[in-house]
């Protein structure tokens, strides 16, 4: 459903990305893996159209996103929830999940907020408790939550992560996972980067490693965990 091709990201002369191709199968949940510094902030937000691409192509259900405004990949079906989740901390979680809810480009959209917030709250039901309460006021675990339900406010086809673990308490993290596996479940696509690699490949159907802005490998997780090489830079053992 979405396809990478040979795309290239710099900032200024600083190239970040050289020539990443990729593709997401329908209702795949996939994850990029990489250290710090990789690329794999830089390949989100690119594929969110926030950053802009320097060449290459991406391809959503045969739309090539490359040729849009960045203001209409939204519309186009994808979401973003962003590295260190960028909530409106003086605003209320309801205010939040309503801004995520703004479609203007869909007549339905004001009848369609009331059920999204429903789908969402049952996702997530400790945020019905925190309606009116200030987003910055919220536990770490609690913003992420926000920041993922914000995002599912806009009934994406394609949902993208930016490191929804970071900061996050073993414990937590578990949870926001099988959160993230049951939106897939429900028919949504997640491509979610992480440096996280453990727990990203125990939930990911399939994996690319980015190192130094180029992929580096791809399998399922099985076959990249089987990987000596793999298994001793990212895993430890
Ligand atoms: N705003 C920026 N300006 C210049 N260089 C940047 C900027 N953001 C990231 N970079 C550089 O791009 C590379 C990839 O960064 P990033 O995508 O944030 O990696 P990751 O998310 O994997 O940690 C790094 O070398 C980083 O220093
Ligand atoms: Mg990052």
């Amino acid at each position: 459903m979405l396809e990478v091709h040979d795309l290239h990201v710099a900032y200024g002369e600083a190239g970040a990305l050289w020539g990443v191709s990729l593709e997401l199968r329908e209702r795949e949940l996939l994850c990029v893996v990489g250290p710090n510094g990789a690329g794999k902030t830089t390949l989100i937000n690119a594929l969110a159209g926030v950053l802009p691409a320097r060449s290459g192509r991406i391809v959503l259900d045969g739309k090539p996103l490359t040729e849009l405004p960045p203001h209409r990949w939204c519309e186009a079906g994808v979401a973003l929830v962003p590295e260190g989740r960028r909530l409106f901390g003086s605003m209320s979680v309801r205010e939040n999940l309503e801004i995520g809810g703004l479609r203007p480009w869909d007549p339905a959209s004001r009848a369609r907020r009331r059920e999204s917030m429903a789908a969402v709250l049952a996702l997530f039901p400790v945020l019905e408790e925190k309606l009116e309460q200030a987003a910055g006021e919220l536990s770490g675990g609690q913003q992420q939550m926000l920041a993922i339900g914000r995002a599912l406010m806009a009934r994406p086809r394609l949902l993208l992560l930016d490191e929804p673990s970071l900061g996050l308490s073993p414990l937590i993290t578990t949870g926001m996972f099988d959160a993230i596996r049951r939106v897939n479940a429900d028919g949504t696509a997640v491509l979610l980067v992480e440096q996280n690699v453990a727990t990203a490949l125990r939930v990911a159907h399939r994996a690319y490693v980015l190192e130094e802005g180029r992929i580096a490998a791809t399998g399922t997780p099985d076959d990249l965990m089987q990987r000596d090489e793999i298994r001793r830079a990212y895993l430890g053992v």
